[in-house]
């Protein structure tokens, strides 16, 4: 049980966390995928369910944060993990300061620490920060005192997205153990691939990655997913389909010959939705570019997750940021994988 501590809805436990479950993440930092259990990850997607119900009612708010700072610290743009990080944050009632680097010192040449160090100095209790360098998450982990979440860094992971995708497979499919997983597109630059591939081989799913080779890492079935160059391939027999953008942003070379051409061989098209079983789920992490990773009427059509997925994205920041701010219980362990 939830040890007489109240649960995120205030004086009532919430359902489906039960025997030794923890109500909180001991160790102070969110800050990949890779660092969190299996038991950690069921934590949170429980805790996230039963969060939901907050979403769901007329009066969203409960009490749990009351008291609280948190520091929203976004580097690069941002719509989806910006909006939901400071809708949760709203909803468990915590004071919020949203830090624009655009706006800031930053552009006067302060680095990120100094920047960190001096949001410190005003006693927040959770720094969320999103950056465009792999490690930035780690750094401010290391030298601050406060939790830190990674919003996405670099590269590198993206933890909050890939919990909120799994909450979403999880709350259509009711598992996540045994299902295919196909991920589609540019996976080099994507810092969701990483994660999700990730999280998704922990729980025992089975990860298909697929884009053209110039845009897989040769060594990227390390993190326990097959690797494939044809579409068809991976949509044969899939449960989900994740297609990803380009990551124009991050790239400095041409990685394909033309945007046509990818469409060619990476889109998702009805035409191909074709050859996928009639229950498969399509989903992206947005932003997406319609007409080039995935055509308008897939993105829209009603297996499409795409929008439960944004939604899904409240409750599980909302999770994490109660279970980080509990100080007690779980150790985060590294998972044995
Ligand atoms: N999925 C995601 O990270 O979207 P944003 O870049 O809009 O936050």
């Amino acid at each position: 049980m939830w040890g007489g501590s109240p649960g995120p809805l205030g004086a009532k436990a919430p359902p489906r966390i039960d025997g030794n479950a923890m109500a909180s993440l001991s160790q102070k930092d969110l800050l990949s995928v890779e660092q969190l259990s299996v038991d950690d990850i069921n934590l949170i997607l429980d805790t996230a369910e039963s969060l939901r119900e907050v979403s769901a009612r007329p009066v969203k708010k409960v009490p749990t944060l009351r008291g609280k700072t948190v520091i929203n610290l976004f580097f690069e743009p941002s719509t989806r993990t910006r909006s939901s990080f400071e809708l949760a944050e709203k909803r468990l009632s915590a004071d919020i300061l949203n830090f624009s680097a655009s706006t800031s010192s930053v552009s006067k040449g302060e680095t990120l620490l100094d920047t960190a160090h001096n949001l410190e100095a005003m006693a927040p209790d959770i720094i969320v920060i999103r950056h465009e360098a792999a490690g930035a998450s780690h750094l401010l982990g290391r030298e601050c005192r406060s939790s830190v979440v990674n919003a996405g860094d670099g590269m590198h992971e993206h933890p909050t997205q890939a919990l909120l995708d799994a909450l979403t497979v999880r709350s259509v499919k009711g598992r996540l153990e045994g299902l295919k997983v196909a991920i589609i597109g540019d996976i080099t630059h994507s810092r969701v691939a990483r994660s999700d591939t990730i999280l998704f081989h922990k729980m025992d799913a089975d990860v298909w990655v697929c884009g053209p080779p110039t845009l897989i890492p040769w060594d990227f079935d390390k993190l326990g997913c097959t690797i494939c160059r044809r579409m068809e391939e991976a949509i044969d027999g899939a449960d989900v389909i994740m297609m990803l953008r380009m990551q124009v942003e991050r790239q400095n070379e041409a990685f394909v010959p033309s945007t046509r051409e990818y469409y060619n061989f990476y889109g998702l098209t009805r035409e191909r939705m074709r050859l996928a079983k009639k229950d498969t789920i399509v989903m992206h992490p947005g932003p997406m570019n319609r007409g080039v990773e995935i055509d308008s009427d897939v993105a829209d059509a009603d297996y499409s997750v795409i929008l439960n997925q944004v939604a899904n994205g409240v409750a599980t920041r909302m999770a994490v940021l109660y279970l980080l701010s509990g100080n007690a219980g779980l150790k985060l362990k590294r998972s044995s994988r």
